[in-house]
């Protein structure tokens, strides 16, 4: 079976957790893409959504399911999203599509979260997908300097621009052996706005295709 029919299946799998009423949060990549067209079958049993990025509001928009606003929903049964590598315990690198912000704020807001991936994303060890770490325009280069001391090679992913006016630094070479704390020093750095590690927020549930991982 190829990768995106693995996504297919794994943004399928995640309607069991949709229960009718709910306000879902809905992610971003392409895993999330194929969640959203089997949540618009049902967007007359939901509420609505409260999205993680531009690009999912245009796409909820388009299936005709509500964009809602977190500040008024308060807090979500659910959040559904995909993750760029995920490890045994469930810790994911997210931001290879740039909505690690939205994305970490929506996850904190929400009871459940269910990681949507393909089996291409199982790691042993987080790190070898370089780690998004969104920053504040003018701290670019200090924060990209602290990142060295850390031990990561960071790269600024040219030309992107956050939903939030804010930049990218991918960091490459770490070998994340500790996640949680890794992510607690990170978000100390001036000037960095998201790390993409959620690793104290993890998922509690992660989807590998339509199986659930142990
Ligand atoms: C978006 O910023 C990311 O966190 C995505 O969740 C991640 O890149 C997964 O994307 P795909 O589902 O496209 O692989």
């Amino acid at each position: 079976m190829n990768q995106d029919e693995q996504k297919r299946l794994a943004g399928r799998a995640a309607m069991r957790y949709v229960e009718d009423g709910m306000v879902v949060g809905v992610g971003t990549g392409s895993t999330v893409a194929h969640f959203i067209d089997a949540l618009a079958e049902r967007r007359h049993d939901i509420e609505g959504a409260v999205s993680s990025s531009d690009h999912s509001t245009r796409l909820l928009k388009q299936h005709g399911i509500p964009v809602l606003d977190l500040n008024a929903t308060g807090e979500l049964h659910l959040y559904v999203d995909g993750a760029d590598e995920c490890d045994d315990a469930k810790c994911l690198i997210k931001g290879g599509g740039a909505a690690l912000t939205r994305e970490k704020i929506i996850a904190a807001a929400s009871r459940r979260f269910v990681c949507i991936i393909d089996p291409g994303k199982r790691v042993r060890v987080l790190g070898r997908f370089p780690l998004p770490v969104e920053v504040i325009p003018m701290a670019r280069s200090y924060v990209a300097r602290e990142l060295v001391k850390h031990g990561g090679q960071p790269v600024w992913r040219d030309g992107v621009v956050t939903d939030n006016g804010n930049w990218i630094l991918d960091v490459h070479n770490l070998h994340i052996a500790d996640p949680e704390g890794l992510e607690r020093e990170l978000n100390q750095i001036a000037g960095v706005v998201t790390v993409g590690l959620f690793a104290q927020r993890r998922a509690d549930i992660v989807l590998v295709g339509a199986e659930p991982m142990p």
